[in-house]
């Protein structure tokens, strides 16, 4: 399952120089023969049943036909004018997908908000910076850029600390987290007062609906009140990268109390909602100011129909120009499972990480690192064992049945924990892949591998 390669080996079974002359005769034999033997080999496989590393990257059939659709017709959704039915395909999908997953009114194109297809969770942050950072300074030309302050907690995804290095935010707080692992938003109150005291101006918080680390979910309500009474001119984001598609079934919704004050979300059905990579779905509730942020338009794109003003130009609302045509695969998805079939994907997985989180619990040699969140299980050995919690991993990958991929948790006493990551919600996922998971680490921590 983990790709059977050293570092090198690809590239050096691979010709240094490009074919001189076209393919041929069977060039699709020779071409395809080079896939099975240089390329599959050098994979690692992530939709194969023992799969549970990082988050999961779905596909689904549907998705595929979409994506392959999408190719073939190779079009350009830059501007309306460039693909209007790509365009208004992708925003009454971006409607769709808020209503099926209970999100606020005012994240819909009907009003002044609306969302839009990122290629990736971390675009979605970034732009969500840059129109915060813009709306701040429309507000208040005089502000100094160098005295932004974003925030984010210690457990948000390094894409938060990547986006403030690509926009040239100088400061970065990341907030102390809570028992649970979540953003503890006393701190944030005590370090964004400490920062308006030096002069600072805090103008952006990023907020983690399910962290990578543990699937911690942070107060958004608390959080947006902390702005609200403190900085209210910051931008609230929340990025449910990975736990935003479990808000397709009710009963997990839980976790988005308090986004109906947020400026913006973003969640990923490339993770876990059947949709091929690539397509992370970004909400604002001012579309407004993201396009004010964003709008660069040279003659060769004025056209009469943007000029109008009634149509979206997608390419305002992202940092490329040119976008492929992604909305026909979430719909395909969509119209293929329908609401209750994306539910009972969602419920399986959650369901078998339960069973996976209660043999954890009934088996004195491990113990949970995190509470379980949705379908994610963080685990480790019981007691002080963190080298033998890696060789335990090291022991799993090795076995080429599974792929478990690790972090680092802090414990009660705040010390950085080796912990073991179990993400289910991979497509090719069974249960009964789940069960043999737990078959290998069960015999594994028994035997005497010097993981006892
Ligand atoms: C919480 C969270 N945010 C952002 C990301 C980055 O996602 P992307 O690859 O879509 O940028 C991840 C990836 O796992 C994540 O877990």
């Amino acid at each position: 399952m983990r790709a059977d390669v050293q570092p090198g080996d690809v590239l050096s079974a691979l010709p240094e120089h490009p074919p001189a002359m076209p393919g041929g005769e069977d060039e699709w034999g020779r071409i395809f023969d080079d896939v099975r033997s240089i390329i599959f080999p050098g994979l690692t496989h992530w939709q194969s049943p023992g799969f549970f590393g990082y988050f999961p990257a779905n596909g689904s059939w549907p998705a595929v036909l979409g994506d392959l659709l999408s190719t073939g017709l190779g079009v350009q959704g830059m501007l309306w004018q460039t693909g209007p039915a790509m365009t208004e395909l992708e925003t009454r999908m971006l409607d769709w997908m808020a209503r099926l997953s209970g999100l606020p009114e005012r994240f819909l194109s009907s009003g002044p908000g609306g969302g839009v297809i990122q290629g990736t969770a971390s675009e979605a942050t970034l732009v969500a910076m840059v129109a915060a950072r813009h709306r701040l300074r429309v507000g208040q030309p005089q502000i100094d850029p160098r005295t932004l302050v974003a925030y984010t907690s210690t457990q948000a995804h390094s894409s938060v600390l990547k986006a403030t290095r690509i926009a040239g935010i100088e400061h970065l707080r990341l907030v102390p987290t809570d028992a649970r692992h979540a953003l503890d938003p006393d701190a944030l109150g005590r370090l964004i007062e400490r920062d308006v005291a030096n002069g600072l101006v805090p103008f952006y918080c990023c907020a983690t609906a399910g962290t990578t680390g543990s699937g911690a979910f942070d107060p958004i309500d608390q959080i947006a009140n902390i702005r609200n009474s403190m900085a209210p001119h910051a931008w609230l984001h929340v990025d449910a990268a990975w736990a935003g598609s479990a808000a397709v079934c009710p009963e997990h919704r839980g976790f988005l109390e308090g986004v109906e004050q947020a400026d913006s979300y973003c969640t990923n059905p490339h993770k876990w909602l059947l949709t091929n990579f690539d397509c992370d779905l970004f909400y604002v509730a001012d579309r407004a100011m993201l396009i004010d942020a964003l709008s660069v338009t040279p003659e060769y794109l004025r056209n009469a129909a943007s000029d109008s003003g009634a149509v979206i130009d997608y390419r305002d609302w992202q940092a490329p120009l040119g976008r492929r045509f992604r909305a026909l695969k979430l719909w395909f998805v969509v119209r293929h499972y329908g609401r209750a079939g994306l539910q009972a994907h969602i419920r399986q997985h959650i369901a078998w990480a339960r069973w996976f989180e209660d043999r954890v619990l009934s088996d004195p040699r491990f113990e949970l690192a995190a509470p379980r969140s949705l379908s994610l299980v963080c685990l480790r050995l019981a007691g002080d064992r963190d080298a033998d919690t890696r060789a335990l991993l090291e022991a799993a990958n090795a076995s080429g049945q599974v792929l478990l991929t690790h972090t680092s948790l802090p414990d009660a006493q705040g010390r950085d924990r080796y912990t073991i990551r179990v993400a289910i919600g991979g497509t090719g996922n069974t249960f009964q892949s789940v069960q043999q998971l737990w078959g290998v680490l069960a015999s594994l921590a028994d035997a005497d591998t010097g993981v006892r």
